[in-house]
């Protein structure tokens, strides 16, 4: 294995289709028009010596070192800036460019340190590099005068260090931040000699703007910008390439090894959702995979309440086998069901919901997306045909409007949010949807032409009201509905959207939104070009979720905003493989692909295949299983790579529901809170440890590889099948790739699927099959999976949860970008340092009201539950609004969220709570009486001997 270094053009490629012919060092070139000499000359092995330069950012031409000779023109022109011309006559190497390169090399060197060997970078810097390539051999200057060989290191951020005595200037740090990241936290400081590379307002790198991306870092061509783990453990020497384990982004890295060791995650610029780039966690918080908190070997106890006792493998499957057996004859073959994580491969969640249909018998399997992203599937697949979003990432390049409803981007999908705000500054308009004011309305050179900051719970208002401007002022695109959607769908909702009920003026008041903005905003989105829909879990988790994904659905067919690139309507998945763990069939309903159970013909298949006969009813939900644990019937559960105590609603029924359980086995990294319940722990492995696939927001597949071997000594997919064969089922496969071609086999749209092609093409996008054997990029050109297009009428309910004397003020949740879902990986690696602990957000008129002062402890109270946290005063808040997000688990937030949910999917309405808010000293008699329960959990498990790696 060696490490995969990719080839770097020096500048951007070029967007032309027109092509333009020269020759470069008497070699023939062809490329596309505005293509630079310097990546021109790439094209043909031609790397003409440069430092300022680098292809993920536009050319700046300060460095002087790429200079050429151009026949029939004067001077020597930088390569990097200059464009190619048709019959130009492009020389790189001659005996005055050398000297003038040499000249170039050893003014940067007379000011640079000469530590090479013991420099971090040695071996992999470009500035050495350079020296070679010049061919310097001695520096004339003394380091006598005024040098900056004496500035200070900036070590304040936990990654990475800044070194200005190693910087060259050469701006590349500055123009990724801006270009790249989009966050403008770097500037060239200064003149001349005199010119330094500032972060912030000549701030510390912590105390600046700075994200921590990364990408300043990934373009610095010296040791200035360096990665702390690379200056610890030296370069790495082989690199693997895998997927990002953190959000439904995918981003591809290449996981730097050294050894058996982890150096660094170099985000991938093969990548086909991120091109090169990430965001912090990605980047940075893989530290928990070796984190001493990490169990790695299987523990069983008879009661919650007992120590836990290391046991082998063996024990802990037998144990599992025999209680869920036990279990099954006393109670039924009901009485026992699994959930699967949107955070495990493919494989894996697929192995799962297999176990639960062909060895327990039943269908009880759930899966984490229900509380996330289910009234998508549900949704899209009654107006569209597929239970997925319509785009790739890369379609926002052609977008001419945004319009992002109850989502987040630069916060929870970091790197597309990247990638649009470089849209917006090209000049897209902009819709943003949401009761916060997210970075997205105003930030650095971004800044919405409409915010409506919704009240919770009146998205569909608000939506239907968008679509009666639409259908009123005569901005229907009839050819779009004529040609591809249902007529007489389309006509009984076009009736029904033209009511008074649905107009802005009605929605306005009740939405707390200003009527004229609404009007403005719809017929920006149906009259500006190409419109795109970006929407999450500010949408789904609401009691009418569904109804509003139908909503947004009707909105784009209405004004033909669909079926081709730069439109859609693109769910944004907050989890890695929120889309492969419904794709995978881990509903209660469902088997692979969407097909619901109570298909012969669809269970026929699975029957011949798996050698069992199915259950044709659909088995419990996630919810369903804790009131069917109340009423006695539900006995036994597998959890695999979740946390439910934390990330479901309702905290105190889930825990009544796991309490009443007689054997809860969970399967997971860490010792989370449902641990707390459970009576066998088996140590899950990280996504460094395994094989296997993820599939993005994008519907695309994207191979997940092991890269060192597993610390607890099996992969996730191998203990699934070891408790099928515990429990007497041949579950008999020895590598993931098998378990793909079964899906392949069982699933038409993932035919065409198979490791061996996904190595191939990097990446694929399903459907992939016969019809598309390279995947599908766009779905719905030219007609709809379903046929017509179907518009649904979407009457809006307002929700049962209101604000009244008791309860005034609604509670949103939401995420940050330093910290990932419940928290369990990002809370054991330094991004703590940015998120501590859950604030709440609430309005100074609203604190004003309650006398809390900003950092109070605060006592958020709902009819479900309270709980404390420390208050943060902000604006981003409407008055009336209070938000937190749910990262930290001695918040429990989900202590308050209430049991409402949507109607078609029961996905929990976590982004409406009626709350009221007192000042408090402390946590509450719940926070501690279960922190007690979760620390001496803990405490018994550290008691056991080598539990934990250090
Ligand atoms: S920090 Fe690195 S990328 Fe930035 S100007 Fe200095 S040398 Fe160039
Ligand atoms: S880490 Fe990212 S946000 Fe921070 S300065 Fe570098 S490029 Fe900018
Ligand atoms: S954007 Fe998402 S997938 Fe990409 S690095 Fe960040 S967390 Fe990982
Ligand atoms: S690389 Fe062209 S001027 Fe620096």
């Amino acid at each position: 294995m060696s490490l995969i270094k990719e080839t770097d053009y020096g500048t951007p490629a070029a967007k032309s289709d027109k092509k333009v012919t020269l020759t470069i060092d008497g070699f023939i070139v062809t490329v596309p028009e505005g293509t630079s000499i310097m990546r021109a000359a790439m094209t043909v092995g031609t790397e003409v010596p440069r430092l300022c330069a680098t292809d993920s950012v536009a050319a700046f031409g300060s460095c002087r070192l790429c200079l050429v000779e151009i026949a029939g023109r004067a001077g020597t022109p930088a390569s990097c800036t200059t464009p190619v011309a048709d019959g130009m006559a492009v020389t790189t190497q001659s005996p005055r460019l050398k000297d003038l390169r040499r000249n170039v090399m050893e003014l940067y060197i007379s000011d640079h340190p000469l530590d090479c060997l013991t420099c971090s970078a040695n071996g992999n810097c470009e500035l050495q590099d350079m020296a070679g390539a010049v061919g310097l051999r001695e520096v004339r200057y003394g380091y006598e005068g005024e040098n900056h060989l004496k500035a200070e290191k900036d070590e304040s951020n936990p990654y990475f260090t800044f070194d200005p005595a190693k910087c060259i200037v050469c701006s590349r740090c500055v123009r990724a931040c801006e270009e790249v990241q989009g966050t403008f936290a770097l500037t060239v400081d200064g003149r001349g000699f005199q010119s330094t590379i500032e972060a912030g307002m000549a701030e510390s790198f912590f105390e600046s703007e700075c994200v921590s991306c990364g990408a300043c870092v990934q373009a610095c061509p010296t040791a200035t910008l360096m990665e702390k783990s690379v200056i610890e453990a030296g370069q790495p020497e082989h690199s693997v390439v895998t997927t990002c384990a953190y959000c439904g982004v995918g981003c591809s890295f290449k996981a730097e090894m050294r050894g058996g060791e982890l150096v660094r995650m170099v985000p991938y610029k093969n990548g086909k959702a991120n091109h090169g780039h990430s965001c912090v966690k990605g980047r940075f918080a893989w530290g928990y995979a070796t984190h001493r908190d990490r169990i790695l070997k299987p523990m069983v106890r008879e009661k919650i309440t007992d120590p836990w006792r290391e046991v082998s493998w063996e024990e802990a499957l037998g144990r599992v086998a025999s209680e869920f057996k036990r279990i099954q004859a006393k109670y039924g073959r009901g009485s026992i069901g699994g959930i699967t994580s949107s955070r495990c491969t493919n494989e894996e969640t697929y192995l799962v919901q297999k176990l639960v249909r062909a060895v327990f018998g039943n269908n009880n399997v759930d899966t984490c997306a229900r509380v996330c992203h289910s009234p998508t599937g549900y949704g899209l697949s009654k107006t569209f045909g597929t239970s997925a979003g319509t785009q790739d990432f890369d379609s926002v390049e052609e977008t001419d409007v945004i319009m992002v409803i109850g989502a987040n981007p630069t916060d929870a999908h970091p790197v597309f949010g990247s990638q649009m705000k470089r849209r917006l500054r090209a000049g897209a308009k902009l819709i943003v949807i949401d009761p916060r004011r997210t970075d997205l309305v105003r930030s650095a050179h971004i800044a919405a032409n409409h915010h409506l900051p919704i009240r919770p719970g009146t998205n569909v208002a608000v939506l239907n009201a968008l679509a009666h401007v639409v259908v009123t002022e005569g901005l229907v695109n009839r050819a779009f509905v004529e040609e591809r959607c249902d007529k007489a769908a389309f006509a009984e909702w076009a009736s029904f959207i033209a009511l008074p009920e649905n107009s802005p003026e009605t929605v306005a008041p009740l939405a707390g939104l200003d009527a004229k903005e609404i009007r403005a905003a719809a017929r920006l989105y149906a009259t500006g070009g190409n419109a795109a829909i970006y929407y999450g879990l500010g949408v789904t988790e609401h009691s009418q979720g569904t109804t509003a994904v139908m909503g947004m659905a009707n909105l784009a067919m209405a004004t033909g905003n669909i079926g081709r690139r730069g439109v859609g309507v693109n769910p944004l998945r907050g989890q890695n493989n929120v889309q492969g763990s419904c794709d995978m069939g881990s509903f209660p309903h469902e088997l692979s692909g969407y097909r619901h159970i109570s298909d012969d013909a669809t269970r026929a298949l699975f029957e011949a295949a798996w050698g069992v006969t199915l259950e044709p009813e659909p088995g419990l939900r996630i919810p369903n299983m804790f009131d069917a644990a109340l009423d006695g019937s539900f006995r036994g559960l597998y959890v695999q790579g979740e946390d439910i105590v934390q990330s479901d609603p309702d905290t105190k029924h889930v825990t009544a529901g796991l309490a009443a359980m007689e054997c809860i086995v969970v399967q997971d990294l860490f010792l989370n809170e449902t641990a707390n319940f459970a009576h066998v722990f088996l140590p899950g492995s990280t996504f460094l440890e395994k094989n296997g696939t993820f599939i993005n927001a994008e519907r695309r597949i994207g191979m997940v590889r092991k890269v060192m071997q597993p610390k607890n000594g099996l992969e996730d997919w191998e203990i699934t099948i070891a408790i099928a064969k515990a429990m007497g089922f041949d579950m008999s496969y020895s590598h993931p790739s098998e378990i793909m071609d079964e899906i392949a086999r069982l699933t038409p749209t993932f035919a065409g699927v198979s490791f061996k092609r996904i190595d191939e093409l990097g990446s694929i996008q399903w459907p992939c099959n016969d019809k598309a054997p390279e995947g599908t990029p766009i779905m719905h050109i030219g007609t709809f999976v379903r046929g017509k297009g179907n518009f649904i009428v979407t009457g809006y309910v307002p929700t049962d949860e209101k604000v009244g004397p008791r309860f005034p003020l609604l509670l949103t949740t939401g995420r940050i970008l330093s910290q990932y879902n419940v928290g369990a990986q990002t809370r054991r690696t330094d991004n703590v340092v940015w998120h501590e602990e859950d604030r709440l957000e609430i309005h100074p008129h609203d604190a004003e009201e309650r006398g809390v002062r900003d950092g109070d402890w605060v006592r958020l109270a709902s009819r479900s539950g309270e709980t404390t946290l420390r208050a943060k005063i902000t604006e981003r808040v409407a008055p009336g609004v209070v938000y937190t997000t749910f990262h930290h688990p001695n918040t429990q937030a989900n202590v308050v969220t209430t049991d409402y949910s949507d109607w078609a999917t029961n996905c929990p309405e976590y982004k409406v709570t009626a709350v009221q808010i007192s000042r408090s000293n402390g946590p509450t008699e719940w926070q501690e009486s279960y922190r007690d329960l979760a620390e001496k959990s803990r405490r018994i498990a550290v008691k056991v001997p080598a539990t934990a790696a250090e």
